[in-house]
């Protein structure tokens, strides 16, 4: 599924206080396409990707989504499109805390209703590429910080979502997973034509991504 942005800008607070996290992005982002973005500290990475992905809503600009604009969505209508088109591993993992790794790589096939043997096998599959298998009855707090990223990236592809975002999805592993991971997503890319999105400080990971855009104060330069 295609997706893209048009003269997108977001500013938190106002007044002294305002922060212009985006300035006008205009991206494209082909069905099909892995991009990485990168660029400094508090560029606007995430919150562009939070944008996109209708976590967050854009100060003015548009995102649109398989042809669809995402502000034209009510919250309702949001929310179905998240789960039904989008997977997303926070740079801050957002597991739950009360649910083992197991649990909460199932959580959102329970949630749109797709769990049965097929899905549940292939759960497995990824938590066995991704080296989490032995790890699957424990909670997130008895987890690695490595462990715990590799969770939230294997909750995000087990739905095999149109579209993918991983904010720094290699942030916390060493360079085996790290290639590991890189390359799932490079095939979710090629293979499954799932849209995939990436942030990520490491020049050596943005060369898995068939397009780099960089991010400075905002803006794409
Ligand atoms: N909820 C918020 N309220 C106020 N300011 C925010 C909020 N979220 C982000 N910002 C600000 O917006 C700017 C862009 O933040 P963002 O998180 O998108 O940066 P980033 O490029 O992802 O940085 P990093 O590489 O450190 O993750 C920063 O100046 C940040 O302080
Ligand atoms: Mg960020």
């Amino acid at each position: 599924m295609a997706a893209g942005a048009r003269n997108l800008t977001k500013t938190y607070g106002s007044g002294d206080a305002a922060v212009h996290a985006l300035r006008g992005v205009d991206l494209d982002l082909p069905s099909g396409r892995f991009t990485a973005i990168m660029g400094p500290s508090g560029s606007g990475k995430s919150t562009l990707m939070h944008c996109l992905a209708g976590l967050d809503q854009a100060s003015s600009g548009t995102v649109t989504v398989g042809g669809t604009d995402l502000a034209a969505l009510d919250d309702d209508a949001l929310t179905v499109f998240r789960r039904e088109h989008v997977g997303f591993v926070f740079q801050a993992f957002n597991l739950l805390p009360m649910l083992t790794a197991w649990q909460n790589i199932l959580l959102p096939l329970e949630l749109g209703g797709r769990i049965d043997d097929a899905t549940r096998e292939r759960a497995r599959a990824i938590a066995d590429t991704l080296g989490v298998a032995d790890r699957l009855g424990h909670r997130p707090a008895e987890l690695s910080g490595g462990q715990q990223q590799r969770v939230a990236i294997a909750r995000a592809l087990v739905m095999q979502p149109d579209l993918l975002f991983a904010d720094e999805p290699t942030g916390n592993l060493d360079s085996t997973t790290s290639a590991e991971v890189l390359d799932h997503l490079r095939r979710s890319a090629r293979e499954l034509g799932q849209t995939v999105v990436m942030v990520t400080h490491d020049r050596d990971a943005a060369t898995y991504a068939d397009h780099v855009v960089t991010m400075q104060d905002g803006r794409i330069v």
